[in-house]
């Protein structure tokens, strides 16, 4: 059997293709890890592989950050030579960033099978650059693998073929379940970083979405509603490098001055993990954490209108808080005070879903 090439480009992919890389080599199948390089940064990037002791690639693409066009095209450019040199029997990508979109398209244009692991979500709002690259991906793939049930609703009404489909379950609870024993303790997060809280209560703060943090109205209104969570509950606010840019250039660091909001660099996944599980409440637009406190049975409010993950709503923990700081406020105070259901775990979010996707690619493409 050729290789199965497995793309990694951005911090949310590393704890998705990990696992895979497992299963991969227990099911005696080759496969290498392609780093596009889209991030790159040491936080963004390196502490993930060395926490989930993910092989080395065995090509770094080195794309870095510019426009979508520009990472996207870059991406193929670079991706293409090591199609013709690995002749890989499928090219698996994961999630919907833009090496994913990129990968994918090299791929399907040469005849080389791709795989989509986490397929089929949608949050039906095209304005979100990751929806496209979700849309498209699905569109290009030659096995589809969900995470819940929906999405294979969602990729019927786009005319995928049914037994493309193939329910798999949720990766990246696969290493929060493998790696959780290992889990930093958030006491010993927050000292290194040098955060004191008057009691052990605190909340977690991400967010880094260009819908959330490029518009500096809306920002600002996100930072007013978190200021006031903050003076029921000390935040603590990883912050990506582009929010952090963004705050500097919208002037808003005023809005959070005085406040008990610690802003903390982007954490490692272990150190996150930590802070995730000892969280009372976390407050996020990404995508993988809603995923996560639903696994880690922790509150969380997506600071977003829409959800593409609705399971994390009907099965866990999630609540969708959209984005008017008066509602956002409201909802915290609630979950802080008003007894809340954690206990309830999507199907097929059980650790084993790397291997039921090795297992499938096994017989297809053997
Ligand atoms: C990307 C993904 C997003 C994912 C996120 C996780 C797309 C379309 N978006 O968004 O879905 O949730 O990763 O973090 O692919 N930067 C650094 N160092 C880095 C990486 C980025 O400083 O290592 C800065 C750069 O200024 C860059 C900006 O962050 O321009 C945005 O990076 P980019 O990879 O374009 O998108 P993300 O916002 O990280």
């Amino acid at each position: 059997m050729q290789p199965i090439l497995c793309i990694v480009g951005a911090r949310p992919n590393y704890m998705k293709v990990a696992p895979l890389m497992r299963a991969f080599a227990a099911a005696g199948m080759p496969a290498h890890i392609v780093h596009t390089g889209q991030h790159y940064d040491a936080e963004m990037n390196d502490r993930f592989f060395q926490a989930l002791a993910m092989p080395a690639p065995i090509a770094n693409l080195q794309v870095g950050s510019a426009t979508h066009a520009v990472q996207t095209a870059e991406v193929m450019k670079r991706f293409e030579p090591v199609v013709d040199e690995r002749k890989p029997s499928c090219v698996l990508v994961v999630g919907d960033v833009n090496s994913t979109i990129a990968c994918a398209l090299v791929a399907a244009k040469k005849g080389v099978k791709v795989a989509h692991v986490e397929a089929g979500l949608r949050s039906g709002d095209r304005t979100m650059p990751e929806e496209l690259n979700r849309i498209v991906t699905d569109q290009l793939s030659d096995f589809l693998f969900t995470t819940e049930p929906d999405a294979r609703a969602n990729l019927l009404r786009e005319g995928i073929a049914p037994d493309a489909i193939h329910f798999a379950g949720n990766v990246m609870i696969d290493t929060l379940y493998l790696m959780r024993p290992h889990a930093v303790a958030a006491a010993a997060t927050l000292s290194t970083l040098g955060v004191n809280l008057p009691g052990k209560d605190f909340g977690l703060v991400t967010l880094h979405r260009p819908a959330t943090v490029d518009d500096p109205a809306l920002f600002a209104d996100m930072l007013r509603a978190l200021a006031q969570v903050s003076e029921r509950l000390p935040l603590v606010f990883a912050v990506h490098p582009r929010t952090r840019g963004n705050i500097d250039k919208f002037g808003l660091q005023s809005i959070v001055a005085g406040k008990q909001i610690h802003f903390v660099p982007p954490q490692g996944y272990l150190e996150l993990l930590g802070l995730q599980q000892e969280a009372r409440l976390v407050l996020t637009d990404s995508g993988g954490i809603q995923e996560e406190t639903t696994a880690l049975g922790t509150p969380c409010l997506t600071l977003r209108d829409n959800t593409e993950r609705p399971i994390t709503i009907t099965q866990g923990t999630n609540t969708l808080a959209g984005r008017n700081p008066d509602e956002i406020v409201k909802l915290a105070v609630a979950r802080l005070t008003t007894p809340f259901d954690t206990s309830k775990r999507p199907e097929g979010w059980d650790g084993q879903a790397a291997p039921r996707i090795a297992a499938v690619l096994k017989s297809k493409l053997s």
